[in-house]
């Protein structure tokens, strides 16, 4: 990691010489579009530089608009944001993936990406519907193609030179331990659920050792209340340092080594989210105590998206 005194600017290497990643991310699933455009704009007025997207979230077009209308105004250049989409499960099938890529590229009206994640490793049947479904309701699969199959296709996107890093999302140890061995290009991100209740501290162990960045998301606990935001013992250290619950969450994640993905709505909370500050080091420590074990979001088992932001 790149230390940095401003825990706010800490940046991470990826692998393959592909640039740095800003350790605090903006995340984009907001089911509002209206909102989408406002929240990305306060965030970059904020100060975040890192831009989480995914074509599942149906706002690739709406984040686009709003990062060229917020880099013109703030004479930001392209190359000083890092932006990330995700592939979605209907597009698992190698032919799809080149496509599906272009298509998002064009949505957020780029000329290349910083990252494409795949987004979960479950293949659903391909086509254009998402969420493909039988008649009971059940997710309908596509067993004809490998994750690593998959995996090969994003590598040809960096070989075209149109995407700098390419990595994998919701995926377990073992299938991200599966993918790294026989990978030519070895995935340089991961983004799963962590948070003090779920520390994956075992894949966050491997991915140190292997020069993976891991990328937190659901570091406030999705926001769901009661939970971390009032835990007992995030909420002393807040009162303690002068900092609020969702501040301390998120100094937790950099200071461990990770970066971290978090969605304020408003530009209160933008400012909020992105002005953190390390923490005193027996604080992080009493968080890294916390014995409450607590998964949010199912999508690592199924694939299926497991959590609806509230207001949805
Ligand atoms: N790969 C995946 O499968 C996956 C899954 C989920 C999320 N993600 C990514 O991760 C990003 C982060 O999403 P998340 O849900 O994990 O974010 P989060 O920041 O943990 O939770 C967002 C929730 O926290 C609330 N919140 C935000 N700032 C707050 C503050 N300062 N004080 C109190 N509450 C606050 C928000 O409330 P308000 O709505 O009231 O502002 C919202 O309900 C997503 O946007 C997406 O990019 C990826």
């Amino acid at each position: 990691m790149i230390e940095s005194s401003d825990l706010r600017m800490t940046r991470i290497p990826l692998s393959h010489g592909a640039g740095h990643m800003p350790a605090l991310g903006f995340g984009t699933l907001i089911p509002d579009p209206a909102v989408t455009i406002t929240a990305t704009r306060d965030a970059l007025e904020a100060g975040f530089r890192h831009f989480d997207c995914a074509e599942r979230y149906g706002n690739e077009h709406e984040v686009g608009k709003a990062l060229e209308a917020g880099l013109a105004a703030g004479g930001i250049a392209r190359e000083d944001i890092f932006v990330t989409t995700k592939l979605w499960n209907s597009n698992h099938r190698p032919q799809r993936v080149e496509p599906a890529f272009e298509t998002s590229l064009a949505r957020l009206g780029l000329k290349y990406l910083d990252l494409y994640l795949i987004h979960t490793p479950f293949a659903f049947q391909p086509g254009d519907d998402q969420d493909p479904r039988d008649q009971n309701g059940n997710a309908l699969y596509d067993h004809d193609v490998t994750l690593l199959d998959t995996w090969k296709a994003m590598e040809t996107l960096v070989d075209h030179g149109k995407c700098r890093a390419i990595g994998l999302s919701d995926i377990s140890l073992n299938e991200l331990k599966s993918i790294y061995e026989s990978a030519r290009i070895k995935p340089s991100v991961v983004q799963v659920e962590a948070q003090p209740y779920l520390p994956e501290t075992e894949l966050l162990e491997y991915c140190k050792e292997k020069g993976i960045v891991f990328l937190a998301f659901a570091p406030l606990g999705h926001g769901v209340r009661p939970g971390l935001l009032e835990d007992r013992v995030i909420s002393a250290i807040a009162a303690r340092v002068g900092k609020t619950p969702a501040q301390v969450l998120l100094a937790w994640a950099v200071e461990r080594g990770t970066a971290v993905l978090t969605t304020p709505r408003s530009a209160a909370r933008a400012r909020e989210n992105f002005d953190i500050s390390p923490l005193p080091e027996d604080a992080l420590d009493e968080i890294n105590r916390i014995q409450t074990r607590q998964r949010l979001n199912e999508v690592v088992k199924t694939g299926v998206p497991g959590f609806i932001p509230q207001g949805r």
